[in-house]
Parts: C-alpha cells; structure tokens; sequence
C-alpha cells in the first residue's frame, strides 16, 4: 500500500479538523466524508474539495476507502465502529472509546476479530510534553513513583456552550488524564473516591467540577481535579497540569501558558492555543496532526499507534468508576470487580 484512503464520519467540531489535516498529510488520500447534518457536510467538503456520502454505511461500502475516522458523538460510537471493523476498515476512533463498558468492549474484540487497527484519540499521547515526561518515568530517574497529580479546566464556554445537556465531564474531559495516568504509572487502580459540583451548569444538569482520588495496588496515589466552569474571560482554553513524584525526582508539566501572550483591548488577555491544532495558512498543526498522521503510519508500516484498545478500554473502565463513587457517595474498590 502507498497511501491510506481514507474517509471521515461527522465533520461536526472534531471531524472538520480531522477531514483537514486528512486532506493535506503525506501518505494519504481524503475520499470523503459523511455527516448526519447533510448540509454540514456539503459546507465542509465544498471547502477541502471532497466528496459528500449519504452515511456511514454507503461510505463503508466504497472499495475506494481503506480506513476511517470517526468523529461522532461519544455515546454514538458502538455502530460506526462496528460497521466499520466489520467493513474491514481500520479504524482511527475519537475518545473515549465508548461511553459504555460492555460497548467499549464490543468494539475492542470486533476490530481484533476483524484484523483491522484501532486507534482510539487519545491524542494527549502525541502531545511532547507529557511524552517528555513519560520518558523520564520510564528511564527510571524519578526513582517509583509514590503520587500522580492533574488538572484539566476550561471555560463554560466552551464544553457545556457546545455539549450542553450532553456533557459528560468525565468520560469527555478527565477521560484524557485517566489515559494519561494510567499511563505514566502502569500500576492497576484499586479503590476510587470521586466528588462533583454542579452549580454553574445547574440548569443543564451536567456538572461543573470534580475532585477524585485514586489508590494504586502498590500503594501509590492520584488525585485528578477537572473543571469546565470557568469564566468566558479566562484567557486560555484549557488550563492543565500534571505533576509526579518519586523516590528520586519530581516531574511537571503545564500547558496553561504557552509561551505566547496577546493582549488587546478587544479581546482582553489570551493564551493562543499552540499544541492542540494551531492553524496557520489554512493548515492545522500540533498534536491533533501528529495524532494522525500516527495513524496512517500504522498502517502504512505496521507501526503501533500510541495507544493499544485494551488501555482505551481501561481508561473508560476507571472513568465508570469514578462516575458511580461520585453517584452513590460511595468508594468504589476496583479490586473485587
Ligand atoms: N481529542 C480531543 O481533544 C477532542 C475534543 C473534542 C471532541 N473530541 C471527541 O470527538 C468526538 C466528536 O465530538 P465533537 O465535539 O466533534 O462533536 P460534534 O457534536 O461537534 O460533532 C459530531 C458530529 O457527528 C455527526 N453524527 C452523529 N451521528 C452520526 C452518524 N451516525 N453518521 C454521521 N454523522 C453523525 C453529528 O451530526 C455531528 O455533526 C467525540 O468523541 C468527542 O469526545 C475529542
């Protein structure tokens, strides 16, 4: 194989960007792309010149097409998924890989059981900085690893404005620092305490924040703290931390600055986004680039992509949990499920 032909499903917020970088990477070829929303998708395809298909299952059908990205809506991912491991098209899955345990599971075994590649999003996984870290971890100069600390938060207006009553704080935020954690510490967790607030976003019923802990069977702990009620005026989009201890070293990462401040009488002070999916010239940049182009790669070479299906399937395990300590005030211990 040359080159990947690929196709996109939903061009919604997620899907327009991944249609763009498609479009322009090396090693690849955008064949189209297929949205609920038909004039969404004309709108989208009229800009990167791309075909439009009618859905997901006539744009499976193509013989022209050899993988797919989905970009649906978290809870909406079982049927695209499946259609398409069944298809025999591999698969690049935005996070998390479901919102459902048993779903989750069902798309992990029918990629295997269909020889295809699944990539789940994760896309903090391409992100250097933590990369940086993980390698520090894993070279051993921190020594083990006794506590784990991250912080994601953003404004209101931006996940609950475009989510509304159907976000999930959890399996659509924290869920990329429960991947991340999971990751740099490869120790199981066995006991979870979560606590929520919901204040701001009251009235769409979602929550606006929540504090968890996790115990890891070696003893080690975490703490994950998530906010998306920030002020409209915060001058970032996502203001986050990681910070690990060891026996032999400390290691952080913050992604709230960015090395770049603009202030203007307008727009008052902003932190641009410089490692996510910068666009400059019409073309998209950071991590989200990367993220994909990991992706064709895999399939072009028969590389791993960074992250396997079976974390996937954990990160939203630990998420689960930490959603049901939350809902009935209770820890949830991991170690007899
Ligand atoms: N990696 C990240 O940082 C990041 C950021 C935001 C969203 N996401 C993920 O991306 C995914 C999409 O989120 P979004 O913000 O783009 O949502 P969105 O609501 O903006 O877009 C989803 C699109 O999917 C379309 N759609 C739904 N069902 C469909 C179907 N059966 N066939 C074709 N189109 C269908 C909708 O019409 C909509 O246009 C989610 O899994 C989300 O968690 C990832």
């Amino acid at each position: 194989m040359k080159e990947v032909r690929i196709g996109v499903i939903g061009t919604g917020f997620m899907g327009k960007m991944h249609a763009n970088i498609f479009s322009r990477l090396p090693n690849c070829r955008l064949v189209g792309i297929t949205d609920k929303n038909s004039r969404e998708a004309s709108e989208v395809a009229k800009k990167i010149n791309t075909r439009v298909f009618k859905d997901y299952e006539e744009l499976l059908l193509s013989d022209e097409i050899d993988a797919v990205s989905i970009c649906v809506s978290d809870a909406e991912h079982l049927g695209p998924a499946v259609a398409a491991a069944k298809a025999g098209k591999h698969i690049l899955l935005e996070k998390p890989i479901a919102t459902i345990e048993q779903e989750a599971e069902i798309i992990a075994k029918e990629a295997a059981a269909n020889n295809v590649k699944l990539a789940v999003g994760h896309l903090l996984r391409y992100d250097s900085r933590y990369r940086m870290l993980k390698y520090s971890i894993e070279s051993g100069e921190l020594g083990e690893i006794t506590t784990i600390y991250t912080r994601r938060n953003s404004p209101i207006s931006d996940g609950p404005a475009r989510y509304g009553k159907h976000g999930n704080l959890t399996l659509h935020v924290a869920v990329h620092d429960i991947d991340l954690v999971l990751w740099m510490m490869q120790k199981k967790p066995i006991r979870v305490h979560a606590e929520s607030v919901s204040i701001a976003n009251k009235s769409l019923g979602i929550e606006d924040a929540i504090f968890a802990t996790i115990k890891f069977e070696d003893g080690s702990i975490g703490c994950l703290q998530y906010n998306w009620a920030l002020p409209k005026s915060f001058p970032t989009h996502i203001d986050a931390k990681m910070q690990v201890v060891g026996t032999k070293g400390f290691g952080s990462v913050d992604c709230s600055d960015q090395g770049v401040w603009i202030c203007s009488d307008s727009e008052g002070l902003i932190f641009p986004d410089l490692t996510h999916w910068p666009e400059f010239s019409g073309q998209i940049a950071g991590d989200l680039r990367e993220e994909l182009s990991g992706f064709v790669n895999s399939i072009l070479h028969e590389e791993d992509f960074a992250i396997t299906p079976n974390e996937a399937v954990e990160s939203v395990k630990l998420a689960l949990a930490i959603i049901e300590s939350i809902e009935n005030e209770t820890v949830v211990n991991l170690a007899t499920k």
